[in-house]
């Protein structure tokens, strides 16, 4: 998994957690050196599942209510890095439809090496989005705060509804969004 995404993880633990709590984390148990990640580098997403549930145990915040802070997270950094694939657009319906057809397509472009996950997405309406989210990583935290970053941005009241599938390896889950009021 790219390096960005396991520093921007750091940065938000360190905003939020402080600097001790980060050192725990980036520790190996045993081994007594810190482990080291940079934006540029590619790492085992177990990485960042592991530093994940012992952040939960640590804290005692649920792990899926992490994910979801840190897919939240994730999306200003985005904003912030990557505008140009954001910026032209007024709905964020638009820009979630378009999240596998139109931003990820251009990300593989530009990381072949990225291994992001697969959405497949409805549109019955102008109101209404049905996202199908697969992964072999057990993310579907991140989608969905990612999903909520992106409707907060816009200020707008969209009803989220999540519904998690059992899967043998990773997760999926159908996130139906309903706009209330625009
Ligand atoms: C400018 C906007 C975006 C950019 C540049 C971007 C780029 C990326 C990158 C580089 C990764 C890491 C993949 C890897 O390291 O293998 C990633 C992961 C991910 N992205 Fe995006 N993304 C964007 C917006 C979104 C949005 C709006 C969603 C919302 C549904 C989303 C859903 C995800 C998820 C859930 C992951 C975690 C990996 C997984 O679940 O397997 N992304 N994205």
């Amino acid at each position: 998994m790219k390096g960005i995404i396991f520093t921007e993880f750091l940065e938000m633990v360190e905003e939020r957690f402080g600097i001790e709590i980060l050192d725990e984390l980036t520790t190996h148990k045993g081994k007594g050196c810190p482990m080291s990640f940079t934006s540029v580098g590619n790492y085992p997403h177990q990485d960042l599942v592991g530093m994940v549930t012992v952040l939960s145990k640590r804290t005692g915040i649920d792990l899926n209510d992490l994910l979801t802070t840190f897919g939240r997270h994730l999306y200003s950094m985005f904003q912030k890095k990557f505008p140009h694939f954001l910026e032209h657009h007024t709905d964020p319906l638009d820009i979630l439809e378009g999240i596998e057809t139109v931003i990820h397509t251009e990300v593989r472009k530009l990381y072949p090496e990225a291994r992001l996950p697969h959405f497949e997405c409805e549109r019955p309406d102008k109101d209404t989005l049905i996202m199908s989210y697969s992964s072999n990583r057990p993310f579907a935290g991140v989608a969905d705060g990612l999903i909520h970053g992106c409707i907060e941005s816009f200020g707008e009241t969209v009803a989220v509804d999540r519904q998690d599938h059992e899967v043998e390896s990773g997760s999926a889950s159908t996130f139906t969004l309903k706009r209330t009021a625009s």
